[in-house]
């Protein structure tokens, strides 16, 4: 290990984070039933500009009114270069801020982004007596967020969260795209031919791969939960399911759920399954002998197990226990 320890952001189940905009208060009581382990009530992109106004109220009356029981909520906030940004902290942190847990900072360009949100909400923070320090979700979705994603990642002991938001993303790179983190037949493989017939075979590419794994390793050398954006076809269950197993598969912890019915998905794909947990637990018992006897790598099952795998196997047993006692 680096003499540099990471220090990890607080431990919390992200696995499916459901987008609710401030200014459609009939779904707010459904979202507080829903099973999403994280919330958020938009006041960005899903709320038009004369509406900001209105959805600041009823975010600030739901967060005050609505029994949201234990669940982890967000609010999401106008950009920086907006004139909305300042009074959606201001009002919101004022009025409600006691039962926000996180801030959700879209088009993160620079760290000094963070720092300016940083800066505003410790003194609202201070001067409303809040005792709970409130964590910061960012979304990286410009390509300017994208090349400084490594100093954003670091800029605020605050930071929790680094979230894929591939639409903006793919509007700021002008990616070739329509459907919001779908895929692209363009961005695919033709292979050479694979028989006498000359016969060839296409293979669609994840044209993500590059962006989910950059923010995926800025994300874990802070400590932080890397967390995949929305997939705008929400009928397309499959669609969604494979997308969120892609980035569960690079080490992503979550999935926005654009509607209520991607929760489920998310909230599968992204816990350990129970085999899964099984051979993790019989990894740490294998290894606990091995040390027992000296040894410092075992087989399981036909397999090496050495000490990387028993760190494997610790985080998702911890996971599991996280599932338990959530
Ligand atoms: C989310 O905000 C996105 O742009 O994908
Ligand atoms: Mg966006």
């Amino acid at each position: 290990m680096s003499f540099h320890s990471v220090t990890q952001a607080p431990a919390r189940l992200n696995r499916s984070e459901l987008a609710v905009p401030g200014s459609q208060p009939q779904m707010f009581e459904k979202a507080a039933q829903s099973g999403a382990d994280i919330v958020f009530l938009d006041l960005e992109d899903s709320v038009a500009p004369d509406d900001k106004e209105q959805a600041r109220k009823n975010i600030i009356e739901a967060l005050n009114d609505i029994d949201w029981n234990t669940k982890i909520m967000s609010l999401r906030i106008n950009g920086l270069d907006t004139h909305y940004m300042y009074r959606d902290l201001v009002d919101v942190l004022e009025q409600a801020g006691e039962r926000l847990d996180l801030i959700m900072i879209p088009k993160v360009g620079t760290a000094a982004d963070v720092y300016a949100v940083d800066m505003l909400v410790t003194q609202i923070e201070a001067a409303s007596g809040y005792r709970k320090p409130i964590g910061f979700e960012l979304i990286i979705e410009t390509a300017l967020g994208m090349q400084n994603v490594n100093e954003i990642a670091a800029a605020s002991r605050r930071n929790e969260s680094l979230h894929f938001g591939v639409a903006d993303y793919a509007a700021s790179t002008r990616a070739r795209t329509t459907t919001i983190g779908g895929v692209n037949q363009d961005y695919s493989v033709l292979t050479d031919a694979l028989d006498s017939t000359g016969a060839r075979a296409t293979h669609w590419g994840d044209m993500w791969h590059h962006a989910l794994s950059k923010l995926v390793v800025a994300a874990r050398a802070n400590g932080l939960r890397p967390v995949d954006g929305p997939f705008g076809d929400f009928s397309d269950p499959d669609g969604y399911t494979a997308a969120a197993k892609r980035a569960a598969a690079l080490g992503y912890e979550g999935k926005w759920a654009i509607h209520p019915s991607q929760i489920e998905f998310a909230n599968d794909v992204m816990s350990p399954g129970t085999e899964e947990v099984a051979r993790a637990r019989d990894i740490l018992a294998a290894m606990k002998q091995a040390a027992e006897q000296g040894r410092g790598a075992v087989s399981l099952g036909g397999r090496l197990i050495d000490y990387a795998s028993i760190r494997q196997a610790e985080v998702l047993v911890e996971k599991a226990r996280q599932l338990q006692t959530a």
